[in-house]
């Protein structure tokens, strides 16, 4: 049934080990996150409109306006995924959009692929119909694919499903179920870059060394099937140095910078067993794992050098409807 007004959430998420190497085939292990994205979308006239904080977006009669070029960077491949959707599915003139996030933008959170995710289901329960998981995360990577050219899928998978899991792309993925709750560090190091600028950063550099490139995902192969063995017993002490493993390939192929440095050094001597970036790295965010009791004590050491840092829980569900 057709409503006035629908609201949905998606989840933001961290890679726990395996990005870029996964653009490449390899399996990558990646866990949703307590920040969401929450979506409402309500009928209107004509025409659509999007707004995200101060930004907005606004498209009548063939004509876009918007409050600033960076509302337009920001909300155009969103108003592509709506007007795609209104066309589909039909049933409304005219849709508003209204955006609202607790999750850092352009720092390797998903955050893009988890408003397009809420957006697709706040829209597609607007218009009456349910969407199958499979068809939010086809809507969401049509949007992740405008935003960052050559995307694996993943931040649409994890958005969509929610919980940890593995992903290998096209599309092949298993869930974990975790022995307890799992806790993290993050660090949002406050530098902002674009997904798709790195992911090509990392082309350039897999097609300038093709044998050394083939090596660091080998050697990334055999430390995912470790990796996947410390979530069984949730084994923090190794699961921490794999990710300082990990770290030093994603440093090795040009991703990291001196800030990440920083933070997975302030972190590991306040007490994380391992620390690394998370996403597509050129800044964004740095995630640890400590014990948990650790976790608040840490937070506070290193919330003097690195004030935006906070205690993650994973495992979070994946994009809903929000009765209001
Ligand atoms: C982005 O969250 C992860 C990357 O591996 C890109 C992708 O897999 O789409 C950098």
């Amino acid at each position: 049934m057709r409503r006035e007004r629908a609201k949905a959430s998606a989840p933001g998420k961290v890679i726990l080990w395996g990005e870029h190497f996964v653009v490449y085939g390899s399996t990558a292990v990646v866990t949703a996150i307590d920040c969401r994205v929450d979506v409402v979308c309500s009928l209107i006239g004509e025409g659509v409109s999007i707004r995200s904080g101060r930004a907005v977006c606004s498209k009548r009669g063939g004509v876009v306006r918007c409050s600033s070029s960076s509302a337009w960077r920001t909300l155009h491949p969103l108003m592509g995924l709506v007007e795609a959707m209104l066309s589909e599915l039909g049933g409304a003139d005219g849709v508003e959009v209204v955006i609202s996030s607790d999750m850092p933008r352009g720092a390797g959170l998903g955050s893009s692929a988890a408003v397009s995710a809420a957006t697709a289901k706040a829209l597609s329960t607007l218009l009456g119909h349910e969407l199958s998981p499979s068809d939010v995360k086809r809507w969401a990577m049509r949007a992740e694919q405008e935003i960052h050219g050559r995307p694996s899928g993943i931040d649409p998978h994890i958005t969509t499903v929610g919980g940890t899991l593995t992903y290998r792309r096209p599309d092949t993925w298993e869930g974990i179920e975790l022995p307890s709750s799992l806790r993290l560090l993050v660090i949002d190091t406050g530098e902002r870059r674009s997904t798709g600028k790195l992911v090509e950063k990392v082309s350039r550099f897999a097609a300038e060394n093709r044998t050394i490139f083939e090596e660091l995902k080998a050697f990334y192969d055999e430390l995912v099937k470790e990796a996947l063995d410390t979530l069984k017993t949730l084994d923090l002490k190794r699961m921490g140095e794999l990710m300082r493993l990990n770290q030093l390939l994603l440093r090795a192929v040009g991703v990291s910078t001196e800030d990440i440095e920083r933070a997975v050094e302030v972190l590991q001597r306040s007490g994380a067993y391992g620390a690394k970036l998370t996403g597509a790295g050129g800044g964004g965010c740095v995630i640890a794992v400590a014990e948990d009791d650790e976790l608040e004590k840490i937070c506070e050491r290193t919330s003097r050098a690195f004030p935006r840092v906070w205690v993650a829980r994973c495992s979070e569900p994946g994009v809903r409807v929000e009765e209001e």
